[in-house]
């Protein structure tokens, strides 16, 4: 079996190991980053409510993507067209647009896997082409799947966390980076030894959780 291959198998794995539990704390640990770094950048409240938003809802098209996998699993065809994967953000706004939300949060969506250097998908932008909240998103979504336990690998440290993204610069805006980095930072000297794993379950999800008003 080929290296493509493989990667492919691997892949719709992971679509048909989709555990909503799981999804749903990934959305909250966005939310609640993407929240913290717009606060740091000095943005507007409103504007900090909006991401949070956009971040507990930036994956949901996943939820359609299983439609399309579902049933078809032995395709090999099928499943070898990854492209599905990449559909997640579009099938997100689609499935959102027309019920009451902003276009900051829907645009946040739509584009939360572009590139700074254009390299992303759906519609390959680049720089400030693509929209701040977005930009945003993408900094916050990558730290909190590589810090998080997925299926098929455990969680990764702070350290390598940092140095995995630091070797991806050209994917994140360095304004946005640094902001994040800000918020790491602060996050862990207020937190305990353990660094980011318990912040993803303090902090990060404190936001939802205060009390004082769900989004
Ligand atoms: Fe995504």
């Amino acid at each position: 079996m080929g290296a493509a291959r493989i990667d492919a198998v691997r892949a719709t794995e992971r679509i048909l190991e989709f555990d909503l539990s799981v999804e749903l704390n990934h959305g909250i640990v966005v939310s609640n980053l993407a929240y913290a770094v717009a606060s740091e950048m000095g943005l507007e409240e409103s504007v900090c409510y909006e991401l949070a938003i956009a971040g507990m809802l930036h994956d949901i098209g996943k939820l359609k993507l299983t439609g399309y996998i579902d049933g078809r699993e032995q395709d090999p065809l099928l499943i070898e067209e990854l492209k599905y994967v990449r559909m997640h953000s579009t099938l997100g706004y689609e499935e959102l647009k027309g019920q009451g939300y902003s276009d900051f949060v829907l645009e946040s969506i739509l584009y939360h896997h572009e590139n700074y250097d254009g390299s992303g998908y759906p519609s390959n932008l680049a720089g400030e082409e693509i929209p701040l909240g977005a930009r945003i998103l993408r900094v916050c979504d990558v730290f909190a799947a590589l810090s998080s336990d997925r299926p098929y690998r455990s969680a990764f440290d702070i350290h390598t966390v940092m140095e995995l993204m630091i070797d991806e610069i050209k994917n994140f805006d360095m304004e946005i980076f640094l902001a994040f980095q800000r918020v790491i930072h602060n996050t862990r000297i207020a937190g305990g030894p353990n660094g980011v794993k318990e912040k993803t379950g303090n902090r990060y999800e404190g936001h939802f959780t205060k009390g004082d008003g769900n989004p």
